[in-house]
C-alpha cells in the first residue's frame, strides 16, 4: 500500500477542518527520534491574535516548554514534514469528529475517524468547567455576535473571546449579592465597544436571574453605537441601550448599582472610576487598559533601574497605576481587590480591579491616604488625572 495516501487524506482532512473553522486542536504524540530529541506530544490549538487565527505549537520538554504561533499554510506545511518521520502518531480534534492517523514501526499508516461526543472548542480544562453561558446550547447574542452558531457550537476561532465572556460572567456572579435585591438592576458600561460583554451581563441578569434590568453602554465612537443598538433590537431584548458620548461627561439618570469599565483607553478607566464613586455605585468592575499618564510622569532617580528600558517602564506604570487606583477606591470607601481577569495568553491587559461599597467606612482611610501619598512621592509623580476626578478628602462622606 502506498503510504503517502492515508497521510496525504489526513492534511486534507486537516486543512478542510481550518478552511471550515472546525479544528479545535491536534496531538503529535510517539516520537520517532531518539527520546529527549524531540517532546513525547506536540499539541496544536487555535489561538486568536491581533492579527488573525493562528495555531499554537506547542512543545512540551521535561524542564521547558516552548510555543510558538503558526498560519494555517505553516501548520499545514510542519505537518507534512513531521507526521510519519517525526511523530509516528497524529491526532486530530474538530468540533464535529477525531481523526488520527498511525504509523507502525514498519511504516504502515493507517487513518481512523470518529463522530464527535463532546462539544467543540473545549480544552480537557474547560469540559470539567460549568460554565454560566455553557456551551452547545444556542446563545442568540453570542450567535448575533459571532461567537457560537445557531445550534450554540462555539467557534474555533473565538474560543478565547467565549472563555473571556464566561469568566467576566463569573465575576459578575461573585458581587451579584451585593446589588439591590429589588426593582431593576441599574448598570453602566463605560466604554463598551462591541459590546460582548454588556450582551452578556444582559443575558446573565435577565435569564439566569430574572432581573428586571437597566442597562446602558456608553461609547464615543459612533459606529459601534450603532451597530449595538441594532443589534439590541434584532435580538429584541429590553432594558439595554447605547448611547454615543464620553465617559467625563455622562449623566446617569437615577441610581447606578454596577459600573463598569473594561479595557477603555488610558485615563478614561480614571474618569469611569469617579463616576462610578460620585454615583456610590454598589459595585465597581474596571480592567485598565494602556497607561501612559504615568509613564510620562515617572521621574525618580531611585527607579532609574526599572525606568531606564521603554518596556519596563511602561509595566511599571502599568502595575503602579493600578495600585494607585485600587488605593483611591479604599480612600472611597469601596472594599477592593485586584484579580487576574482572564490569562496571560490572551492578553497582557489582564488585571481585573473588583471594587465593593462598604456600608460604612473601614476605618482605615487615613491609612489608605498615606499609603497612597507615599507611594506617589517614591515614583516622583505630583498628581493624577484620577486625583483631579475623584474627590479622596470626601468621597466617603
Ligand atoms: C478596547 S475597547 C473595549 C470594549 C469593551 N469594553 C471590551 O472590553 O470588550 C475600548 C472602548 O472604549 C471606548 N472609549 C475609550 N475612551 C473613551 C471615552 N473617554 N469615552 C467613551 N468611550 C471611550 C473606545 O471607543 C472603545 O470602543
Amino acid at each position: 500500500m502506498d503510504d503517502s495516501e492515508p497521510l496525504q487524506r489526513f492534511l486534507d482532512i486537516v486543512s478542510r477542518s481550518i478552511a471550515e473553522d472546525r479544528l479545535t486542536g491536534l496531538t503529535l504524540s510517539r516520537p520517532i527520534p531518539e527520546p529527549g530529541e524531540r517532546p513525547p506530544r506536540l499539541r496544536v490549538r487555535p489561538v486568536a491574535l491581533r492579527e488573525g487565527l493562528r495555531y499554537q505549537w506547542a512543545m512540551q520538554f521535561e524542564r521547558s516548554e516552548t510555543h510558538e504561533n503558526v498560519d494555517a499554510k505553516q501548520l499545514l506545511t510542519r505537518l507534512r514534514e513531521e507526521v510519519g518521520t517525526v511523530y509516528r502518531h497524529a491526532h486530530l480534534r474538530t468540533t464535529d469528529g477525531d481523526c488520527s492517523l498511525r504509523f507502525s514501526r514498519r511504516g504502515k499508516a493507517k487513518l481512523n475517524r470518529s463522530k464527535a461526543n463532546r462539544s467543540s472548542t473545549a480544552t480537557p480544562h474547560d469540559r470539567d468547567k460549568q460554565y454560566l453561558i455553557p456551551e452547545g446550547r444556542p446563545c442568540p447574542f453570542l450567535h448575533e455576535a459571532g461567537v457560537m452558531t445557531a445550534d450554540g457550537a462555539v467557534r474555533a476561532k473565538a474560543a478565547a473571546k467565549f472563555r473571556q465572556i464566561n469568566r467576566f460572567l463569573e465575576f459578575v456572579e461573585d458581587v451579584y449579592d451585593q446589588l439591590p435585591t429589588q426593582g431593576p438592576v441599574s448598570v453602566v458600561d463605560f466604554g463598551c465597544g462591541k459590546s460582548y460583554l454588556t450582551f452578556a451581563l444582559h443575558h446573565l441578569l435577565t435569564g439566569k436571574h430574572g432581573r428586571e434590568v437597566r442597562i446602558v453602554g456608553l461609547d464615543r465612537d459612533r459606529h459601534v453605537i450603532e451597530r449595538c443598538s441594532d443589534a439590541a433590537l434584532r435580538l429584541g431584548l429590553k432594558g439595554i441601550e447605547f448611547r454615543e458620548g464620553d465617559i467625563a461627561s455622562h449623566q446617569a439618570e437615577g441610581d447606578v448599582h454596577l459600573a463598569i469599565s473594561l479595557h477603555a483607553c488610558d485615563t478614561a478607566t480614571d474618569d469611569a472610576l469617579a463616576k462610578a464613586v460620585d454615583w456610590k455605585s454598589a459595585v465597581i468592575l474596571a480592567a485598565p487598559c494602556c497607561q501612559h499618564e504615568l509613564a510620562q510622569s515617572l521621574s525618580s532617580d531611585s527607579l532609574a533601574l526599572l525606568t531606564r528600558h521603554g518596556i519596563l517602564k511602561e509595566r511599571l506604570a502599568a502595575l503602579a497605576t493600578d495600585a494607585l487606583r485600587a488605593c483611591a477606591l479604599e480612600i472611597a470607601g469601596y472594599r477592593t481587590r485586584v484579580v487576574e481577569f482572564i490569562d496571560m495568553e490572551h492578553t497582557p491587559k489582564n488585571v481585573l480591579i473588583r471594587a465593593v461599597r462598604r456600608n460604612r467606612p473601614s476605618g482605615q482611610e487615613h491609612e489608605h491616604r498615606r499609603r497612597f501619598d507615599e507611594l506617589k512621592r517614591q515614583l516622583g509623580i505630583d498628581r493624577l488625572h484620577l486625583e483631579e476626578m475623584l474627590d479622596l478628602n470626601g468621597a466617603n462622606d
